[in-house]
């Protein structure tokens, strides 16, 4: 009898949730229809739903990308606006990895210990990060929701297709200013390191460079936070270089931006 109910409503849900779906099979293998029930576990799908019926989205149109932690689906709210949900899968042992970037910042010292209560707090920890860069005038996808392991973020985009990063992007001297103009605002005025800033994780849109993917951002009294700046400085300083654009040196930008 359960088992009916619950079948009925498991399938309420999909059609709920892919609804509308107009997007043609996708290139990463997920069919359209198949793609929130075949990725997600029962939990995720239920706070998908809590997220329809609050009116934070009113469908969900796809997917965007799949890697090993997180899946991003693209939605669509009720006024036919673009949402970016990034889901992070309950599922991944991975997580132990991301244990460095949470513990030591000072804002999340009351963390427990288990991997679904990781999850979930990595999630907020993006949402946040994103709200301090956002309120600091920093280009990122502006922070629409969290709860659970979802977050809703400002699509970055069209038509359900995301911006190109850097890595597949021309880039000149102009767009290296402002990526490094982008880790000196983190850094002074939203008081973050991000910790994977790389070319993977910046658009570059028609009005400039936007950063994104901050779950690995860490506060300035994060104990390796110094560490973290000096390797994402190396990092954007060895792409850009690469492409051929002038660079400053990465020894000599660190000093800079921490005097
Ligand atoms: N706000 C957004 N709007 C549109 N597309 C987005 C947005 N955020 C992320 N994406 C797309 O999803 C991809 C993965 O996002 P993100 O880097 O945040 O997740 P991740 O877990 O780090 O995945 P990966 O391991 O692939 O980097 C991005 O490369 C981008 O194409
Ligand atoms: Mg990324």
């Amino acid at each position: 009898m359960t088992d009916t109910i619950s079948k009925k409503l498991e399938s309420k849900i999909d059609n709920k949730l892919i609804s509308k779906a107009k997007r043609s099979p996708l290139e990463d293998g997920f069919k359209k229809g198949k793609v929130v029930n075949e990725v997600l576990d029962k939990p995720t799908v239920m706070t998908l739903y809590k997220m329809i019926t609050d009116h934070i989205i009113a469908y969900v149109n796809g997917s965007i990308s799949a890697g090993k932690e997180s899946v991003l689906f693209w939605g669509v709210d009720e006024n036919d606006v673009n949402v970016a949900l990034k889901i992070y899968l309950v599922s991944t042992s991975n997580f132990k990895k991301r244990e460095p970037y949470i513990i030591g910042d000072p804002r999340f010292s009351h963390l427990k210990k288990g991997t679904k209560n990781l999850v979930y707090l990595w999630a907020r920890k993006e949402f946040r990060n994103l709200s301090q860069c956002h309120d600091a005038g920093i280009p990122v996808p502006k922070p629409i929701y969290v709860t659970n392991n979802v977050l809703a973020m400002e699509f970055i985009g069209e038509n359900g297709a995301p911006c190109k990063s850097l890595l597949v992007s021309d880039v000149d001297e102009n767009d290296y200013n402002q990526a490094i103009s982008i880790l000196k605002d983190l850094y002074h005025k939203a008081k973050l390191v991000h910790g994977d800033f790389s070319e993977y994780n910046i658009f570059k849109t028609n009005n400039g460079l936007v950063v994104f993917d901050l779950g690995s951002a860490v506060d300035l009294r994060h104990p390796n936070a110094q560490e973290f700046l000096k390797r994402d400085i190396y990092n954007i300083t060895r792409f850009f270089n690469k492409r051929g654009v002038p660079v400053e040196n990465s020894d000599e930008l660190f000093e800079e931006i921490v005097k």
